[in-house]
């Protein structure tokens, strides 16, 4: 695994933003792994300024998402789906159509899971970018999620709803459920980006970086992938 340690928040969002900007200008048609949570934001707002006023093109982007919240649905202000919509697709010229995300809002979460796994198994990324949950969860993969697992629906741990209750009125509103990508999945990517920020994930990059390859931490599992790259911070790079 490459590790790139940066000052700031700032600049770890530049450098995943000079990966994207050339994955997106060597092919124009890339499949793009996209991530929710605070981490990304930086590296949204970076693309969607290139594409204002440096005019780079994303009308044949697909783009793929982690994960969704069950029980909510693009109108609602706190799924995944209005977040990619505020936060980087309405400031993109990427068509609608073109992005995906699984519904978590499907009567039927079996069936919702099997059409998106198949999805992603047509749409193979030319780049993932993953955030780092604090107890080593990539997308809502928690510990002790078999590395071999596929789009699944999952049960949150405690404390992932702990630390999502922040973008909540209340933490009972956090939902309990959520469907995501598996560990396979994500591994599938042809590129990978994981990034973090903040000392609070200083425990878990260390993990990521340096510690057993092992379920109990799921983002160890990138040590495995032959491209892979940590951009931290150096708050998050404290215990490395
Ligand atoms: P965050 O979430 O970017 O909001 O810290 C990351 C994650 O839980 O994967």
């Amino acid at each position: 695994m490459k590790v790139v340690i940066t000052k700031s928040y700032e600049e770890m969002s530049m450098e995943a933003f000079s990966v994207m900007r050339a994955v997106v200008t060597a092919e124009p048609s890339a499949v793009l792994g996209l991530a929710t949570g605070s981490t990304p934001l930086g590296l949204y707002r970076l693309m969607a300024e290139d594409h204002r006023e440096k005019g780079t093109s994303y009308k044949k982007v697909r783009t793929v998402n982690l994960d969704e919240y069950v029980g909510l649905g693009p109108e609602s202000d706190q799924s995944y789906a209005y977040f990619m919509r505020e936060n980087l697709f309405r400031h993109l010229d990427i068509p609608p159509e073109n992005t995906h995300i699984a519904n978590g809002k499907a009567g039927d979460l079996a069936a919702e899971c099997h059409r998106y796994n198949s999805l992603l198994g047509q749409l193979q990324r030319d780049i993932q970018i993953l955030g780092i949950g604090s107890n080593g969860h990539i997308a809502f993969n928690e510990p002790g999620t078999p590395f071999g697992s596929e789009t699944h629906v999952v049960a949150l741990a405690e404390s992932t709803i702990r630390d999502n209750a922040r973008l909540f009125a209340r933490a009972e509103d956090v939902p309990r459920k959520a469907l995501t990508m598996g560990l396979k999945n994500i591994m599938h990517a042809k590129k990978i980006v994981i990034l973090a920020n903040g000392a609070n994930k200083a425990g878990a990059v260390r993990g990521l970086v340096c510690g057993a390859v092992t379920e109990q931490l799921p983002a160890s599992v990138l040590q495995l992938h032959p491209d892979c790259t940590l951009i931290v911070d150096e708050a998050a790079a404290s215990l490395l």
